[in-house]
């Protein structure tokens, strides 16, 4: 890098870097990640320390975040609030380690405590207290200078308004947060509130992207009075100006804190050596996801305070101290596309084709986007997220990974738009097959409606069928459910029933085919042989009917207790399921009209109204009653079943495959069973029987079946190999049994 490309290079970072920090800390909508601020920050100071003069008078090495916001009073702090430095590798604490033992000569051998705790990911506060009453509470701001927000901080339960036995001046530092539980509340608050808002015509409100944006927004309110309604929450790590010493060692004075009455993180530690830091890095990171609230990384500090005066600080952070942070969760990238996936039930699914970045430690090159809400920037009630930016092909966007769950674009950076992206045009036809896609009021997801004649619907569907709670055919999987539709060979549920018959000689031969030859083929014919016997409850199922889940479907087949009954009963109600569909299109509209004219809706009178119009046949309105009025069941799926058997297509599909089955009607309860209403746990192995069989025959006896041993637990049965969950039994005094116990005990049940 030439002298003129260095200074070219400082002048562009000092500009992004000091953008993002305005954003994260003022307007509380961060545009980039930490990682790649933290990033961006390493280069501009690689740069810097290649060519020392250079360095700007307003460089981002001597910036901690952002001047305060106006609207708050500041407050000059008595002693700066400073940041931490970084450390990412194992050798970097390794670094540090040797950094500060050479800082005070020390060798290889001598003692060295530190203490190591979870950073909290909110936002830092100082509290200052005079003679044991809170005096002010102010932000971090620029690190000299805050703002002023001592009344929200009064509203905040874990800061005390009065401390007994404290030095004369006592300034503690610390970090609010919001919990993941709380911030979840509130974005559901926010969401039921928006639809209250939206009725009265109102502009609606924004959801909160994560909890440490909660918090800034929470605690940054103008009116004490919406700070005290969110549920913020506070850690003491730290302190700042005091009229005497709280202890000798950093862990001590942490001690005292609490002994203040606050709450201090009860991970923290104390480590001899990098080596024991990072094994409790290593601990607090596995708990990460089942903390509660969001940390980034763990915080080392030299334990002996008289040390830490010896090593003092640099610019803007103590030498002292280290963040080692986690890789990030968070990352930037290219969308370089938008391809739809089509569901079983027809549900077209956004999925961003991205360039491959890694994300926590994970390469991801997907991510979903939701639905054609999401990319425009509104949730399904309209209200607008991201600040309203959509998502183009072509964007460089934010992708985020919470735990296991898939990977999703969280945010848009607008300042690095191509100048030739245009608004992504959602399709309105399948692009499986070509039908019209189309969207139903209410319905954030835009459909296929091609039905068995779509080729993605009718796979997804298939398999469905085939999977472990629906028909469970051993051998025939997804990879061979789409091998065989691509053949020709099945195209719906029944098919797989002919499958021997039409193409049983020809899969025989297919010897060194994908897998198959005659043991396999014939293996899997058994498979599907044993499946023409299945209960009713897995065939209703197994349709993957939409809105039919595992549960409807049990309580349908024990309420009708027989195909026949049921079909002949949603047949019936049909004429009432139409009028039910009216009647909520006419609410709708009425509520719609309502808002429009600023008065209050007349439902009750509108569904009355339109359903009368549709003038349904009183048989017809009771088998809807009864279909609706099943426990569990309900007009949405009412609607869903109703609609798939007045289909011609797969109404045929069901029948020709009925055709094919002995359905075996559900087990009532059994009063007299011994295990109804007991709660069972199964665990170890079982030979005789697969976990989700005794799970399914326990719960045909009337028993809740459950994954976990407590004091509510009846009964365990356990098979070889159990481990702590008889362990937890033996200790509760809960009755243990093993697997030919629990046989006999069910016999000719
Ligand atoms: S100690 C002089 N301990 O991280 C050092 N900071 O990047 C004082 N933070 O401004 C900070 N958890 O907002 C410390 N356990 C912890 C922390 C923590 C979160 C934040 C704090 C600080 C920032 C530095």
């Amino acid at each position: 890098m030439t002298k003129a490309e260095a200074q070219q290079e400082l002048e562009r970072l000092a500009q992004i870097l000091d953008e993002a920090n305005t954003a994260y800390h003022t307007a509380d909508a961060p545009v980039m990640s930490d990682a790649e601020f933290d990033a961006l920050k390493r280069r501009n100071a690689a740069i810097e320390a290649a060519f020392p003069d250079l360095k700007r008078a307003d460089s981002p090495s001597d910036q901690v975040g952002a001047a305060p916001s106006e609207g708050f009073g500041k407050i000059t702090h008595a002693i700066p609030m400073l940041s931490l430095g970084n450390a990412f590798a194992d050798e970097d604490v390794t670094d540090f380690d040797d950094r500060i033992r050479k800082y005070l000569g020390f060798g290889r051998d001598d003692d060295l405590t530190y203490t190591a705790e979870p950073k909290i990911d909110g936002l830092s506060l100082s509290l200052r207290y005079e003679k044991g009453v809170l005096k002010y509470a102010a932000t971090r701001g620029d690190g000299t200078t805050g703002e002023n927000v001592t009344e929200n901080a009064r509203t905040i339960g874990d800061i005390p308004q009065e401390i007994a036995d404290a030095p004369e001046i006592l300034e503690v530092r610390g970090e609010v947060y919001m919990s993941h539980a709380d911030f979840e509340a509130l974005n559901d608050r926010i969401a039921r509130e928006n639809e209250a808002r939206e009725q009265a015509g109102k502009r609606t409100l924004s959801k909160f992207a994560n909890p440490r944006n909660a918090a800034a927004g929470s605690l940054r309110q103008l009116d004490p009075a919406i700070t005290r309604d969110r549920p913020l929450r506070f850690f003491a790590y730290a302190w700042g100006a005091l009229s005497a010493p709280l202890a000798d060692t950093q862990w001590d004075a942490i001690q005292r804190l609490a002994s203040f009455g606050f709450v201090v993180n009860d991970l923290t530690r104390a480590c001899e050596g990098p080596e024991a830091l990072i094994a409790h890095y290593r601990s607090i990171e596995s708990q990460r996801a089942t903390l509660g609230y969001d940390i980034d990384g763990v915080v080392y500090k030299v334990n002996r305070l008289d040390l830490q005066a010896r090593l003092g600080f640099r610019a803007t952070t103590p030498r002292w101290a280290v963040a080692h942070k986690f890789p990030a969760e968070l990352a930037w990238t290219r969308l370089e596309g938008i391809d739809i996936q089509v569901g079983r039930t027809g549900a077209l699914s956004p999925v961003a084709r991205l360039t491959p970045v890694t994300v926590g430690g994970v390469v991801v090159s997907n991510a979903t986007l939701h639905n054609e809400d999401y990319i425009e920037g509104r949730d399904s009630k309209g209200a607008s997220i991201r600040g309203g930016k959509d998502i183009r092909v072509g964007d460089w966007v934010q992708v985020y990974r919470a735990g296991d769950v898939i990977p999703k674009v969280a945010d848009v950076d607008l300042s690095k738009r191509p100048g030739d992206a245009v608004p992504y045009a959602f399709p309105t036809v399948c692009p499986e097959c070509g039908s019209d896609a189309v969207r139903e009021e209410g319905d954030a997801v835009r459909r296929c409606t091609g039905g068995m004649i779509c080729p993605a619907q009718a796979i997804e569907k298939l398999k469905h069928f085939v999977s472990r709670k629906a028909f469970d055919i051993e051998g025939l999987g997804a990879k061979q459910v789409e091998q065989f539709y691509g053949d020709g060979w099945i195209r719906q549920p029944a098919d797989i029933f002919d499958l021997e018959d039409r193409y049983g000689s020809g899969l025989q031969q297919l010897k060194n085919r994908e897998g198959w030859g005659e043991t396999s083929a014939n293996n899997l014919f058994r498979a599907i042989a044993d499946k023409r016997e299945i209960a009713l409850a897995r065939l209703i199922f197994g349709l993957g009917i939409r809105h039919v889940g595992e549960v409807g479907a049990r309580d349908l087949a024990l309420h009708f207790q027989t195909w026949e009954a049921m079909a002949t009963s949603v047949d019936e109600a049909r004429p009432a399921a139409l009028a039910h569909r009216a009647a909520d299109m006419a609410e709708d509209a009425e509520r719609q009209k309502a808002a429009e004219e600023g008065r209050r809706a007349r439902i009750a009178e509108t569904r009355a109204a339109a359903m009368a119009e549709c003038d349904v046949s009183d048989a017809a309105m009771a088998a809807w009653q009864d279909l609706i009025g099943v426990d569990g069941i309900g007009a949405t799926l009412g609607l869903s079943l109703s609609d798939a058997f007045a289909n011609e297509d797969e109404r045929a599909a069901f029948d020709r495959l009925v055709e094919k089955l002995t359905i075996i009607p559900p087990e009532a309860p059994a009063a007299e069973s011994p295990v109804a209403g007991k709660t069972v746990v199964f665990t170890g192995t079982l030979e005789k029987m697969t976990r989700a069989e005794a799970k399914a025959r326990a719960e045909s006896l009337g028993a809740k079946v459950s994954g976990s041993v407590s004091g509510k637990t009846d009964l365990l049965v356990a098979g070889p190999g159990a481990g702590s969950k008889a362990k937890k039994a033996a200790e509760l005094g809960v009755e243990t049994i093993d697997e030919d116990a629990w046989l006999a005990l069910i016999e000719g049940l």
